[in-house]
């Protein structure tokens, strides 16, 4: 395994600058037009199987929380680039039984590649894994931030739109790590327009506003309000994610009233007739979405899901430069 010094890690969208951020995206959106697929974005006719761009990687996909999608998706992106994969359970490495972060990093980046890991704990764990210049580090949910669902969305947002410049979203939900991501990632195109609308104590963490404000694009604007008064109207897109984040609980016993209201219905949507619905999965339908919206013709959220798998086969192809 080469030890050239040029090791990506993907622990947050912070980690990329502008123009990697796009490439990355473009990348995916190109694999899925190539696959022929999500129907509904997919412009083009499929051109063929991917190349086997990974041929001779060994990528490690490790998760101590609940998946459906990113792990298949890195797992079946893995498989189709001509990776081989080592899949690793919450109770499977000697971590479990005291065996330091660091020490964890040193010897997998003796065999492994790339290690795709959700933790949706504090990222400083992944940052340890991440000294040494051998293996890549993809965050595939922190407590902090889910970056690779993310480059997914914007993955599925220039395959409707053809572009994200100039987009007009409306988040509606917790700023949870979904929400974070989302905003470090459209805070990066000039002209976009993203308004959250978060439960009161359950907003976006001060440090996203800041860093978008520092990295914001030119013309690009996020605002936020913890209420559901004038709502934009004539957005581009409404978005939503689950209220608990891997089916974790909150401490607030009375959670579900601050966060009832903020539920996306048919009278959200009407609000922005030509808006598409989008929501990263999985869905309680009749929390955080009504079942007409999610399963109406706005919605959009089935061809988020396919798209992980493309701009995850995006991701592990800029890990190790083979693109
Ligand atoms: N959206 C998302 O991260 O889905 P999974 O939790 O199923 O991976």
């Amino acid at each position: 395994m080469a030890n050239d010094g040029s090791t990506r890690h993907l622990i947050s969208l912070d980690d990329l600058d502008d123009g990697t951020l796009r490439d990355i995206v473009e990348r995916g959106a190109a694999h899925a037009r190539r696959a022929g697929g999500p129907a509904s974005t997919a412009s083009s006719r499929p051109a063929g199987t991917p190349g086997a761009t990974l041929a001779g990687t060994v990528v490690g996909i490790y998760f101590r929380r609940t998946s459906t999608r990113t792990r298949t998706a890195f797992t079946s992106g893995a498989l189709r680039l001509g990776a081989g994969v080592i899949a690793y359970g919450p109770g499977d490495l000697q971590l479990n039984t005291g065996e330091s972060s660091d020490d964890t990093g040193r010897v997998l980046s003796g065999m492994l590649d790339v290690l795709v890991a959700r933790t949706a704990d504090d990222p400083t764990e992944m940052r340890v894994w991440a000294r040494q210049h051998r293996m890549a580090v993809v965050n595939a949910m922190s407590a902090d931030e889910h970056p690779t669902q993310a480059l997914a969305d914007l993955t599925t947002l220039t395959l409707r739109f053809g572009s994200v410049d100039g987009l007009r979203v409306l988040y509606v939900g917790e700023g949870n790590n979904t929400a974070s991501a989302l905003t470090r990632g459209l805070s990066r195109y000039p002209g976009v327009h993203l308004e959250l609308r978060t439960p009161p104590g359950y907003g976006l963490a001060p440090e996203v506003h800041r860093r978008a404000a520092a990295t914001a694009a030119r013309g690009a604007v996020v605002r936020e309000r913890h209420d559901l008064a004038e709502l934009p109207k004539d957005v581009d897109v409404v978005y939503t994610t689950r209220w608990q984040t891997t089916g974790t609980s909150k401490p607030d016993a009375d959670w579900r009233e601050v966060f009832a209201p903020f539920q996306v219905t048919a009278e959200v949507m009407a609000l922005a007739p030509r808006a598409v619905f989008m929501h990263d999965l999985p869905a309680h339908r009749g929390e955080e979405v009504s079942a007409e919206v999610l399963d109406g013709p706005t919605a959009i959220a089935f061809d988020q899901a396919e798209n992980k798998m493309y701009s995850a086969m995006a991701v592990l192809e800029w890990c190790r430069g083979t693109y």
